[in-house]
């Protein structure tokens, strides 16, 4: 499903960020540019970035 509508992200493309090394939304952020324009999807991005690192 699609996250970031501005930057065509998805939550599949987050999760793969963690497991190459992303251990903060802002890791996240700057490798796919997640939340980069609007912002309206931030909460929803960190949230499926949290639940990454922890079972990571
Ligand atoms: Fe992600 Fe706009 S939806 S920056």
């Amino acid at each position: 499903m699609y996250v970031c509508m501005c930057k065509g992200v998805t939550d599949h493309q987050i999760r793969r960020e963690v497991d190459s090394g992303a251990r903060s939304f802002r890791d996240v952020r700057e490798a796919t540019g997640c939340a980069t324009q609007c912002g309206k999807c931030a909460c929803m991005a960190k949230t499926i970035t949290r639940e990454a690192v922890q079972k990571a």
